[in-house]
């Protein structure tokens, strides 16, 4: 036989040798959800091994964090009050804004800031809500506010995961006026209205009271209107299109990486997360084998970076 696939699956090091397609603790993000208060490390029931801090109690987390390898975080702050109009998401003394300050002061890490109103709004709508409608162009000036108040508070990239029309140009605009040309943004192009987002709204309280979020966020069975989001956040300004949830949609990543040129995101998100440690639990799975294989699969549909909760296991198994 000439053709011989298996004489390149021999030993370990000619496997090693020929893989195309690896992880990387440099191309991890992981989330961390900041709260108000004091003494809070508070577990995310659906969630496990992830935690709500209060400032008083994040170093523990960031210093592990940091001695495992991990360069990039992704902040999600939870108020203490919500209102109709999300005042809490753009307040200089809002939770994110305090929590990026604190972590520049004391850490060098790379710190992502997801934008959005619906951690601090009372319905819990991603946007500014009139007789039950999520309106667009009312919600545009808020997101870039609350963009701007994370750049001045020292975010290095902002991430806007509302699902706003037009809503990464306004930011744009916002960021160079207020001389922040240099801060980029990475946006959720391809967000899907998404059953897997559940334990992270457990985790940010933030799951609309009434209604869904069928009017922004994108249908999950459209492919092609992905691309038309990611082109559209590009010509408005995007420096990284992201695509989410990420398992469900490797197809999406990949025709991220066919039809674009700049870094495509892979979001591994919280339902993803919550099935794995589940199946773990009841010992039906080996955890960290499926891990590697899940984030691989993202890696290899062509996602150069993902957020994902399993980063510190991830690190800490890349490190042996
Ligand atoms: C806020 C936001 C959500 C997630 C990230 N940013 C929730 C949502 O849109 O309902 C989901 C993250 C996850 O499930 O891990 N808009
Ligand atoms: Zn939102």
């Amino acid at each position: 036989m000439r053709n011989r696939p298996r004489r390149l699956r021999q030993n370990n090091i000619i496997r090693d040798l020929v893989r195309e397609t690896s992880l990387s603790i440099n191309d991890l993000i992981y989330p961390v959800f900041v709260c108000e208060g004091e003494k809070v490390k508070q577990e995310i029931e659906s969630m496990p091994e992830i935690y709500r801090y209060s400032l008083d109690m994040l170093s523990s987390e960031l210093d592990e964090v940091k001695k495992i390898g991990i360069k990039s975080i992704l902040l999600f702050g939870i108020p203490n009050e919500k209102d109709e109009v999300g005042s809490g998401a753009y307040d200089e003394n809002g939770i994110v804004q305090k929590a990026v300050r604190y972590i520049k002061q004391n850490y060098d890490f790379l710190v992502v800031t997801d934008v959005c109103l619906c951690e601090y709004t009372s319905h819990g709508h991603c946007g500014v809500v009139e007789n039950g409608e999520v309106l667009n162009d009312e919600t545009l000036p808020l997101l870039a506010k609350t963009a701007l108040s994370h750049a001045q508070a020292g975010a290095d990239i902002v991430a806007p995961s509302d699902m706003m029309d037009g809503r990464v140009l306004a930011i744009r605009e916002c960021l160079d006026e207020s001389g922040f040309k240099n801060t980029p943004i990475m946006a959720y192009s391809a967000k899907y209205c998404s059953a897997y987002y559940g334990p992270f709204r457990d985790a940010a309280d933030s799951a609309p009271k009434f209604g869904d979020r069928k009017s922004y966020q994108m249908d999950s069975g459209n492919a092609r209107e992905a691309v038309k989001e990611m082109a559209l956040d590009i010509q408005e300004g995007a420096d990284m299109i992201m695509v989410k949830p990420a398992l469900a949609y490797l197809d999406i990543i990949k025709s991220a990486r066919e039809n674009f040129d700049i870094p495509v995101v892979a979001y591994n998100v919280s339902g993803e997360y919550a099935m794995v440690k589940a199946a773990a639990k009841m010992g039906w799975i080996d955890e960290m084998a499926v891990i590697k294989e899940t984030l691989l699969s993202m890696k290899r549909a062509g996602a150069d970076i993902i957020i994902t909760y399993h980063a510190k296991e991830i690190a800490r198994e890349l490190l042996k």
